[in-house]
Order: C-alpha cells, then sequence, then structure tokens
C-alpha cells in the first residue's frame, strides 16, 4: 500500500461507450473504500495541460452508468509531448511535459489514471517514465491493444454493426442488391469480423487479408447462380487490395495518429457493380458505431476495470494497465500493452469458423 490522497482521472482519445461507467466505478471505489478524493481532468491531456479540472465525488457520476461519451471529455489530439502552441503567429509543436508535472504536484495528485487506447496509453507511459506514477485503463471499440482480451467499447461497437447489417439484409433481399457495410477498426479487422460473423455477411474484408476483387465478385456472382440474388460485403476502413494500399480519408496534423481512414466501402461497391452488373449500395457506419448506451458486457467491463484500476493505484502497480485475462483482470504492463498492435492472426479461429461457414475473406 502506498500513500496515495488524491487521484488524477482523464479520458483520452476518441470517446466509447463504457468511458462513463468506469469514471464512475473509480470515483466510487477510491471514495468509498479508500476515502480518496478524485480531481478529473477535462478535455483528455489538453486539461492536463491546462490544468483544468472538477472535483469528483459520487452525486457527480450518478445516473451516468448507461450513458455514452465522457463526462469529462475528450480528444485525441494533444500530446503534451508533442504540443500545439502559437509562437510568433505561427503553430509550432513544443514538449510540454513539465507543465503537466507541475499542475499534478501543484494540485498534490499522488497519481494518474489514464483511460484511453493505444495514443492516450503511449502517452501515459511516457509520462510514467518521466516519474508521474500511471495506472492505464485500455479503451477502444478497436479491440486493437495488446494485453488484454478485450476493451471496453468494442461489444458495443460490434452490437451497433450487427445491427446495421441486419437492416441491411432486408433491402438486400427485397431489392435484389449488394450491400457494401464500412466499418470503423482502423489497422485491425475485429470489428468487421465478429459483426460480420453475427451478421450473417457472405463477404467480409479485413486489413490483415489484402483482398482479391476477383474473389469478392466469384462469391456474389457464386450466389446468384444459386439463385440467392443479393450479398452482404463487410469491409473493415483499414481493409485493401492485395498489393494496394489502404484508403486514407484526411490527416489530422495535430492528433497522436494523423491518419484518418476511411472510403474504402465505396471503391469496393463501385468494383462490384462494375464487374458483377448488380446494383450495389453503399453504407458508411462511421462515429454510429462510438456512440451510444454501452452493451451489458461493456458496462461491466468497464466497472471492473475501474475497480481495479483503483486497486492498482492504492497497492503501488503504477505503469500498469488493467487487462482482461479471461475470466480474471490482471495488470499488464503499458510498455508491453502498446509494444504491438493487436490485429487478428490470419490462423484466428475465428478465420477458420469464418471460412468453414463459407464466407468469403478476399483471398
Ligand atoms: O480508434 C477509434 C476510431 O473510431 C477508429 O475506429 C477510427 O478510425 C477513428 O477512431 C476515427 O477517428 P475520428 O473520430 O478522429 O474521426
Amino acid at each position: 500500500m502506498v500513500a496515495v490522497k488524491r487521484i488524477g482521472l482523464l479520458t483520452g482519445g476518441g470517446d466509447c461507450p463504457g468511458l462513463n461507467a468506469v469514471i464512475r466505478a473509480v470515483v466510487k471505489t477510491a471514495t468509498r473504500d479508500y476515502g480518496l478524493e478524485v480531481l478529473g481532468f477535462l478535455d483528455g491531456f489538453r486539461g492536463l495541460v491546462e490544468n483544468r479540472f472538477r472535483v469528483l465525488a459520487e452525486p457527480d457520476v450518478r445516473g451516468i452508468l448507461p450513458r455514452g461519451g465522457t463526462i469529462l471529455g475528450t480528444t485525441n489530439r494533444d500530446n503534451p509531448f508533442h504540443y500545439p502552441v502559437v509562437e510568433d503567429g505561427r503553430k509550432v509543436f513544443r514538449d510540454v511535459s513539465d507543465r503537466v508535472i507541475a499542475n499534478l504536484r501543484e494540485n498534490a495528485v499522488d497519481a494518474l489514471i489514464v483511460i484511453g487506447g493505444d495514443g492516450s496509453l503511449k502517452i501515459a507511459l511516457a509520462l510514467y517514465e518521466k516519474g508521474v506514477p500511471v495506472v492505464g485503463v485500455p479503451k477502444t471499440i478497436d479491440n486493437d491493444l495488446s494485453g488484454t482480451d478485450r476493451t471496453f467499447g468494442f461489444d458495443t461497437a460490434l452490437t451497433t454493426a450487427t445491427e446495421a447489417i441486419d437492416k441491411l439484409h432486408t433491402t438486400a433481399e427485397s431489392h435484389h442488391r449488394v450491400m457494401v457495410l464500412e466499418v470503423m477498426g482502423r489497422y485491425a479487422g475485429w470489428i468487421a469480423l465478429e459483426a460480420g460473423l453475427a451478421g450473417g455477411a457472405d463477404v467480409i474484408l479485413i486489413p490483415e487479408i489484402p483482398y482479391r476483387m476477383e474473389r469478392v465478385c466469384d462469391k456474389v456472382l457464386e450466389r446468384r447462380a444459386q439463385g440467392k440474388q443479393f450479398s452482404i460485403v463487410v469491409v473493415a476502413e483499414g481493409a485493401r487490395p492485395l498489393g494496394g494500399e489502404m484508403v486514407v480519408q484526411r490527416r489530422v496534423e495535430d492528433s497522436f495518429e494523423p491518419v484518418r481512414l476511411g472510403g474504402i466501402g465505396n471503391v469496393v461497391g463501385r468494383e462490384i457493380e462494375e464487374r458483377t452488373g448488380m446494383e450495389t449500395r453503399v453504407t458508411v457506419l462511421g462515429h454510429l458505431q462510438r456512440g451510444g448506451s454501452p452493451t451489458p458486457f461493456d458496462r461491466i467491463l468497464a466497472s471492473r476495470f475501474g475497480t481495479a484500476a483503483v486497486g492498482l493505484v492504492v497497492e503501488g502497480t503504477f505503469g500498469h494497465m488493467v487487462a482482461l485475462r479471461t475470466p480474471r483482470i490482471v495488470p499488464v504492463p503499458i510498455a508491453e500493452a502498446v509494444a504491438v498492435l493487436r490485429q487478428v492472426p490470419p490462423d484466428h479461429d475465428l478465420i477458420r469458423c469464418a471460412r468453414h461457414i463459407g464466407i468469403c475473406l478476399g483471398d
């Protein structure tokens, strides 16, 4: 046990269903079990740099368990080690991490809990290496963090994507069309693969398995020859053709990770229509996947992560994040979690299952 009286808390990176459930669990556990004070820094690392926070007590977290988003605000910009400042009328980037450390000291914050994905946890690790006692909580709809079986937020995104496929099925069948659904996930195909399996997709394209257009069209045509006049194609935003590139939608220069993927669904849809002659429509699910109320699975995982994170703070296990190693919640070094992105292994059980069912993976 270490002498901790006050903890800081922030949510960083893209928002994600379950953030409020973690905040609630942290505040309740910290205040009820350990008599700690909690300062919630606003808008991710920006609040830490600008010293903007609010004190969080139990009444502040009442009713937030089912709410999406984060009551603290967040941003996927504003890395304190590469922070945008205006000098002589020009935007330049500076390392302002010493300001963060000074703010934590001034507010007598003994430990910091960072709820974030890959980018935010890399910053958390860098702060830890500068001496800040940090504990991480893995968040992302992409499910692409190593060291944990699941991140919270993924299950909700998966549910939303599956519901979308179910809805697209009806139009696909009625109109004898090919319906293409583009889902998020950055460089990992978890959302596409699991939603595709759950929704009964005919084709699933993921970044880990570059696709050949002729294979995709063969599948659509084979189905038509069997009397199935429609097909459902789920495309991860990071999917790419064999020998080709991912489609970049834009660059957000101040962001921890400037590249924003998107647009591959339209490329795939256009080619299917041209090559097969079948009427095709494309839906890009976008940020609907990040919104809404967390599923029961995510509410429970987020609550478990929140309580476990306070436990790590109190026992002094810093530089670690909480992780799900089913059925337990365990500490994992943040360095391990951010070292490699957790992509779908091409021999993963779910990939094998998809192939057995007859789903085309484009290869
Ligand atoms: O990491 C979560 C995520 O939703 C990705 O799936 C997606 O590529 C990205 O964030 C979108 O970021 P933004 O909200 O900046 O457009």
